[in-house]
């Protein structure tokens, strides 16, 4: 089944599709958590293969950054800032191992149209809280799919590659209406395994990955409902785009059925 038709985008993108039922991604942040992998308040950290203190987590700290992000003691480009320097800082082995990602995608089910996606759990953690802050899931896709052009509103989310290599596209969100979003480019290159990307209202919000190798996934962080206000999201008509001439683009919005239609999957 495809991320859209199985509702799955779910933090994201099935909110297109079901206006008005955000709450339920509040409830479904809900995790269990089945294993202890740590029961001492010190822990193998992979930084520099030595002993430290547990705090130091990656995990933890990621908890730390997205609390301070809900309680406005750091910015969204804050946040995306140190999201991305984290990952910079841990072994890729290292979340991977973490995540379980060789469990989590054996049976995984690749769209023919965009990309499905599975929620993550983390393991039991001291200073963990059992429920994270944010929603984590991996995102993945078969070559030449993407995870279509689209903006955001009132909401953040870091993505980090964890297999394979994409085309990642990012635009500023200039200006927007119901109708059309002003753009200006801002990323545009190829990432690999390692690498990451953000978004928020602030920075980076247009993002458009496609699967250049036979399989891709990214490991996805997402903060919703920033601002006390509902998150949405608006799929890009980008190949429709008007130039203003200005570095800017006017872009039509599309419904999401449309939008998967016409970028989920690419003809070469
Ligand atoms: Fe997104």
């Amino acid at each position: 089944m495809t991320l859209f038709s199985q509702a799955v985008f779910s933090a994201h993108l099935r909110k297109l599709k079901t206006n008005g039922q955000r709450g339920i991604y509040k409830r479904n942040i809900s995790i269990c958590y089945k294993f202890c992998l740590v029961g001492r308040s010190f822990a193998f950290n992979a930084i520099g293969k030595s002993i430290k203190p547990i705090t130091d987590h990656w995990a933890i700290k990621l908890n730390e950054y997205c609390s301070d992000l809900k309680t406005d003691s750091i910015t969204t480009i804050q946040w995306q800032q140190r999201i991305e320097e984290l990952y910079t800082k841990i072994e890729l082995e290292e979340i991977l191992k973490f995540i379980d990602f060789d469990n989590l995608i054996k049976g995984f089910e690749y769209p023919d149209l965009g990309v499905s996606t599975k929620p993550v759990k983390f393991p039991k953690l001291n200073g963990l809280p059992e429920r994270t802050v944010f929603v984590k899931k991996i995102f993945g896709m078969k070559k030449d799919r993407a995870i279509i052009p689209h903006g955001h509103s009132n909401m953040a989310s870091a993505h980090l590659i964890l297999k394979g290599e994409m085309y990642l596209r990012h635009y500023e969100k200039i200006q927007q209406d119901g109708q059309n979003m002003i753009i200006k480019p801002s990323v545009d290159r190829i990432a690999n395994a390692g690498e990451s990307s953000s978004i928020s209202d602030e920075k980076d919000n247009v993002h458009w990955f496609i699967a250049n190798s036979e399989t891709a996934f990214t490991f996805d962080v997402i903060m919703l409902d920033l601002n006390d206000k509902s998150y949405d999201i608006h799929n890009l008509d980008i190949y429709e785009s008007e130039d203003l001439k200005n570095g800017t683009l006017k872009v039509p919005v599309l419904d999401v059925q449309t939008a998967l239609k016409k970028y989920g999957k690419q003809h070469h």
